[in-house]
């Protein structure tokens, strides 16, 4: 099926500014396989997406430019390797259009983080550029284009809780009855680079020193459906987490923080360094929040909900 992506509103004037909000991701189980022939490696993850939300506003332009404010201001490189500025070019090139515009980028998700910052950034740039040019890209084609841009970018497209194959593109939705889970984001000083961190893992599995790919994904599915947070704390599971813990020893300090504050379960977020925890309800999300905090062994604390939707035109 084929839904062409517009303004939700019908308000947007054409050719006017368009507004994105885009949610980061947790990963509430990640499998790692083996390294493939194309040097990504075989995942399966279920993809949550949460609300800390990056946006991006596109207006008309005679080139295409990116600024920005927030998270990474100053460390961001806005020139033709941003996430934002070479996923417009693709779109553009995909839909034979001329990639014009001006965009800006308000940041609240943190640089490699393991939040998927820079893949939201580019789901966001790819439905902006598509409503501020009327190329109507249907939701998969869009996911597609995304998909040459980086693992995490069709599912930043869909949002929700999703299922995450092949190098991570591959997303099929998880049907669940609607639930609201609560988390506890806690942010480090300085990111990890992703690269770095399954290089990590692939070094300590050589030497025996982190096991081969962990089962469990079936366990979490289960656990959606039973809607208990305790039940879902007992289930997640993340890959790349002893090899997080191995180049950022400090952050089992933080792991250790947030069950000390009374966190039903916690876990490094993708490659790191973000720790996500799971609380029972939204009180006593703040109630970890705060105890977290006081423990004063990360840069910032904030409560977060999910499942989110992806991209959307504001
Ligand atoms: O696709 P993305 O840009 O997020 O990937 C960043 C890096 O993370 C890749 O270049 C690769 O080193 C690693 N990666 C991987 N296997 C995946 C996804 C990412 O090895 N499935």
């Amino acid at each position: 099926m084929t839904e062409a992506w517009g303004p939700d509103d019908g308000t947007r004037r054409p050719g006017g500014p368009v507004r994105v909000r885009v949610p980061a991701k947790i990963n509430l189980h990640l499998g790692v396989g083996p390294v493939r022939p194309d040097g990504f490696h075989e995942l399966s993850t279920i993809y949550h997406a949460i609300s800390l939300f990056d946006e991006l506003r596109a207006s008309p332009g005679d080139t295409l430019a990116l600024t920005m404010e927030g998270e990474g201001q100053g460390e961001l490189a806005l020139d033709d390797t941003n996430l934002a500025i070479r996923a417009a070019r693709a779109l553009a090139e995909h839909a034979g259009v001329p990639a014009y515009a001006r965009l800006h980028l308000r940041k609240s998700i943190p640089l490699a983080a393991g939040l998927a910052g820079g893949s939201a950034d580019a789901a966001a740039a790819l439905l902006a550029c598509d409503a501020l040019w009327g190329t109507g890209l249907s939701r998969e084609e869009l996911a597609d284009v995304g998909a040459t841009l980086g693992s995490d970018v069709p599912f930043l497209l869909h949002g929700g809780t999703a299922l995450g194959t092949g190098r991570g593109e591959a997303v099929s939705p998880i049907l669940a009855r609607p639930t609201v889970w609560h988390w506890v984001v806690a942010l480090a000083h300085g990111g990890l680079s992703t690269p770095d961190v399954y290089r990590e893992l692939d070094r300590l599995r050589a030497g025996g020193r982190a096991p081969e790919s962990m089962p469990g994904l079936d366990d979490v599915m289960a656990a959606l459906r039973q809607r208990n947070p305790e039940v879902l704390g007992d289930v997640l599971g993340n890959d790349l987490q002893a090899a997080a813990l191995s180049l950022r020893p400090e952050l089992s300090d933080v792991l250790k923080a947030g069950y000390e504050a009374g966190a039903v379960a916690g876990i490094v977020s993708g490659s790191g360094p973000t720790c996500v925890f799971l609380a029972g309800d939204g009180a006593h999300a703040e109630r970890v929040a705060s105890g977290l905090a006081e423990a004063g062994v990360c840069r910032q604390v904030s409560t977060a909900r999910g499942p989110m939707p992806g991209a959307r035109v504001t």
